[in-house]
């Protein structure tokens, strides 16, 4: 996609979470939006924070089997963990990796919170190696925060 997509993709995915009549709504729209907008995102889901464990909520893209992970496990767990976006250019060379598809190569994992609090997280796989970078971190940090919004409103 152009330069000039991703930026329409953002201020889109801002007010389709500002209309959404519930966290839910919102985290499906963001994940319909975000997997429509870029052709490198092969699988995009949210996964929320219950306990001490992240349940996968909203996704497209073939079915995980990964649909409660630990906090101390997976390239999930560790950016829950860190409070931090984790991108892997290359996911067979790092050991935290669950294997999501045989065909994914890369990932980047987003953190949703606020004031420190973490609420869950986007979780996007790319079949394409080294898929992720800042542009990417721009588009998916707002959009996290906004979910975050909507997820600590409870409904
Ligand atoms: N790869 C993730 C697991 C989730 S699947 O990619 C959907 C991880 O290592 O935590």
């Amino acid at each position: 996609m152009t330069d000039m997509d991703r930026d329409e993709l953002l201020p889109a995915v801002r007010s389709a979470i500002a209309a959404a009549p519930n966290a839910e709504s919102a985290m499906k729209q963001a994940v319909r939006l975000l997997k429509d907008g870029v052709p490198d995102y092969t699988w995009v889901g949210i996964y929320v924070l219950d306990g001490e464990e992240l349940v996968l909520g909203p996704f497209l893209g073939k079915p995980s089997p990964h649909t409660r992970i630990p906090l101390g496990r997976g390239i999930c767990g560790a950016a829950a963990t860190e409070k931090a976006t984790i991108v892997v250019d290359d996911v067979n060379t790092d050991p935290r990796y669950l294997a999501c598809s045989i065909e994914t190569k890369s990932e980047i994992v987003v953190p949703i919170m606020q004031n420190g609090e973490v609420f869950g997280e986007i979780d996007i796989d790319s079949d394409r190696a080294g898929a992720f970078g800042q542009r990417d971190r721009a588009l998916l940090e707002p959009i996290a925060s906004l979910l975050a919004e909507r997820l600590s409103e409870g409904g």
